[in-house]
């Protein structure tokens, strides 16, 4: 597959087949993923691929701190919209307005949406990238390439992605179940498999026009 069509063909799937990914297709885009650009070629990341027992443990856990109504304390913080720049704002509206359009109806998305969250999208595999707490933020910005990287590797490869705060909100049950060490934080958990043909994975996003966003001097 050629970069271009890789980089235009990944989108966030939020539904995946109940169908196992090999370890050797995990191994292999998670080497080509090494091959990001870090500070000093610090390579600050780890990745933790709960699998199996492992992820259906998480998935329970989740779960129950669900049902309680805990809304979970990721290593990352979370900013509320309203503190958002305006057109990160505007951004952000759009793409609400227009997902929840692309259902039959507000009902169905709000179901779809909700379920897809509360399932963690029955992802097959979730692989959880971390960085030392002893890390610069040019770490979490490295963490970010490395991500992408993985993600056009899958892509390549024929798998579906997508990255989540969602599978990253209780960093304690992580620490726990996936045995990460105390000194590592999370930045986020790539859901990775097969597609359902559901309408809930045919919604592609849009993006600002280049020329808002590319500025000639
Ligand atoms: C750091 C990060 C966290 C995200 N967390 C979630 C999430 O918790 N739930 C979700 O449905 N999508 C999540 N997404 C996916 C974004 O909504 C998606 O990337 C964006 O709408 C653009 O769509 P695309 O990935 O299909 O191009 C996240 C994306 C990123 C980069």
């Amino acid at each position: 597959m050629e970069l271009q069509e890789a980089i235009n063909q990944r989108h966030s799937v939020r539904e995946f087949q109940d169908k196992p990914v090999e370890h050797e297709i995990i191994t292999k885009i998670v080497q080509l993923a090494q091959r990001a650009p870090s500070w000093v070629n610090s390579q600050p990341w780890q990745v933790y691929c709960a699998m199996g027992d492992s992820l259906q443990q998480i998935k329970n856990a989740y779960h129950e701190q669900d049902k309680a109504g805990n809304h979970g304390q990721p290593d990352l913080s979370v900013m509320g919209r309203e503190e958002w720049a305006p057109q990160a704002q505007v951004n952000m509206k759009q793409w609400r307005h227009e997902i929840v359009h692309h259902f039959a109806s507000f009902d169905e998305a709000h179901e779809k949406m909700t379920n897809a969250s509360d399932t963690l999208y029955h992802s097959p595999v979730i692989l959880y990238i971390t960085i030392p707490k002893a890390s610069p933020d040019w770490s979490v910005f490295d963490a970010g390439l490395f991500a992408e990287n993985l993600m056009l590797a899958a892509t390549d490869n024929g798998l579906s992605t997508i990255p989540t705060y969602n599978s990253v909100r209780f960093p304690a049950i992580l620490h726990q179940i996936l045995q990460v060490p105390e000194d590592e934080r999370f930045i986020v958990g790539i859901s990775l498999g097969y597609p359902t043909a559901d309408s809930i994975n045919t919604y592609q996003s849009k993006r600002r026009p280049v020329n808002e966003v590319l500025h000639f001097n």
